[in-house]
């Protein structure tokens, strides 16, 4: 075994897989731009008071799997994002974004970072790309919001995902469930596991996520949000899921629905793919009116937004068998040396062609002919071109198309024309 491996829950992508994330790349950039949103580039870390304020500190994500470090004995705490709206929020208010513009449409890709036990879908360096609509958050707003990424599922062919969505209700509905909560729970505090008890006090919610199978009955029996929802939350809910039917936008309303965030207030949604298995999440987001002020603004900023896990969303393009359109490639042509003395004229060759936007590859290991003809298979190349004696004397060179072994003499001019034209015709798809 090598002596240095990838760290677990990370990995490497090689470029057949890198041309896969272009792709999907270029289809969130063409999307998103259509919607009006421009992209923003944050740092990879920051304070970690940031997160702890942001997504919460008794969320499994500050409290178990930030990656977090101190840079030296008296530097603030660091840690690497775990995910990007505190740091899209801390950027708006930072820059004092909203000052310039009422409302700020950002969208973003990048690599995230969270300790979780790495398992099929599930990593510690895995990325993400997303959007977050700063300013407003009417239903209006968030329908916009869900429109945008249910078109990049849709416009990269996938099928079979279920979209589901949810009312959390506005920070009073949530005080008063808060309390609903506690006193439901507070007498069975003995029976409580110790996670639960101390979720009692600081964050009741947090206690309906509890897995531990001995609750489950008292979860189950416990009081339900939607029956503490204002007549304004469920009106504005209601209001977004009009917008979605109308853009035969398929949803299913599932009240159990609670991210892993605190920040959520209100319309809250996910995306699951049946081809995952157990993490089956492709993507999520929501409202998040109180997050700004939770990180200093002195204005309240409502927002909303959402981010897709890259990694699950190729691995259900994949089980989708969305990547099986054979790409067209450009021609490729292998320039083969004759003889070695003529290399470096091969190699002004070489120059030529590149120059004139023709992919074009030659061997740089001074190899034989037939090493040559051989590797020009291998990587497929689509002519092979004859640079020898004859082709220096005569100014005609030979061109053997590899597919049909047919050969051409041509000149230069007619070879640039000839490739030129081929090349400009191919476009790479997935
Ligand atoms: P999230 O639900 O934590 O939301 O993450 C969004 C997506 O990232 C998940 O649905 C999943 O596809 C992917 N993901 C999360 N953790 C992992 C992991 N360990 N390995 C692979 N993929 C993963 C957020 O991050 C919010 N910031 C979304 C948002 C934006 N809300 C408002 N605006």
């Amino acid at each position: 075994m090598p002596q240095y491996q990838a760290v677990k829950g990370t990995r490497d992508i090689f470029p057949e897989e890198v041309a896969r994330w272009k792709y999907v790349e270029g289809v969130v950039d063409a999307q998103a731009s259509l919607y009006g949103f421009s992209e923003i580039r944050i740092p990879v870390f920051e304070y970690t008071e940031l997160f702890q304020r942001g997504i919460g500190s008794t969320t499994d994500i500050v409290g178990k799997e930030m990656f977090t470090f101190q840079p030296d004995p008296k530097g603030r705490s660091l840690t690497l994002r775990p995910e990007m709206t505190a740091g899209v929020m801390r950027a708006a208010i930072q820059n004092n974004l909203l000052a310039s513009a009422p409302v700020h449409k950002l969208y973003y890709m990048g690599e995230l970072f969270r300790k979780e036990r790495p398992q099929a879908g599930r990593q510690r360096q895995f990325s993400q790309f997303g959007a977050e609509l700063l300013g407003v958050s009417s239903p209006a707003a968030v329908a916009e919001v869900i429109t945008l990424m249910m078109e990049v599922f849709r416009s990269l062919g996938l099928q079979r995902l279920k979209l589901r969505i949810n009312s959390l209700g506005d920070a009073d509905d949530r005080l008063r469930y808060r309390v609903a909560l506690q006193n439901y729970f507070s007498p069975f505090a003995d029976i409580l596991d110790d996670a639960s008890k101390e979720r009692l006090e600081k964050n009741p919610l947090r206690i309906l996520d509890s897995k531990n199978p001995a609750l489950q009955e008292l979860i189950a029996g416990a009081p339900k949000l939607y029956e503490y929802l204002s007549e304004a939350s469920v009106q504005d809910f209601e209001k977004v899921l009009f917008y979605l039917k109308e853009r035969t936008i398929a949803f299913d309303i599932d009240h159990r629905l609670v991210r892993g965030l605190d920040y959520y207030c209100n319309t809250a949604f996910e995306v699951t793919s049946s081809e995952l298995g157990a993490q089956d999440a492709i993507g999520g987001g929501g409202r998040y009116d109180g997050l700004a002020r939770e990180l200093g603004s002195s204005t309240d900023v409502p927002a909303v937004g959402f981010a897709v896990g890259m990694e699950r969303l190729l691995m259900t393009m994949e089980k989708q068998a969305l990547f099986d359109v054979v790409a067209p490639q450009a021609p490729l042509v292998y320039v083969v040396v004759q003889q070695q003395e003529l290399a470096d004229h091969a190699l002004q060759m070489v120059c030529r062609l590149r120059n004139a936007s023709i992919k074009t590859e030659i061997d740089l290991a001074a190899r034989s002919m037939k090493a040559q003809m051989r590797e020009a298979n291998r990587i497929k190349a689509s002519y092979a071109l004859f640079v020898g004696a004859t082709e220096l004397t005569t100014g005609l060179y030979s061109l053997k198309n590899l597919a049909t072994s047919e050969q051409t003499m041509l000149t230069l001019e007619a070879l640039l024309e000839l490739l030129g034209e081929s090349a400009a015709g191919m476009q790479l798809q997935p």
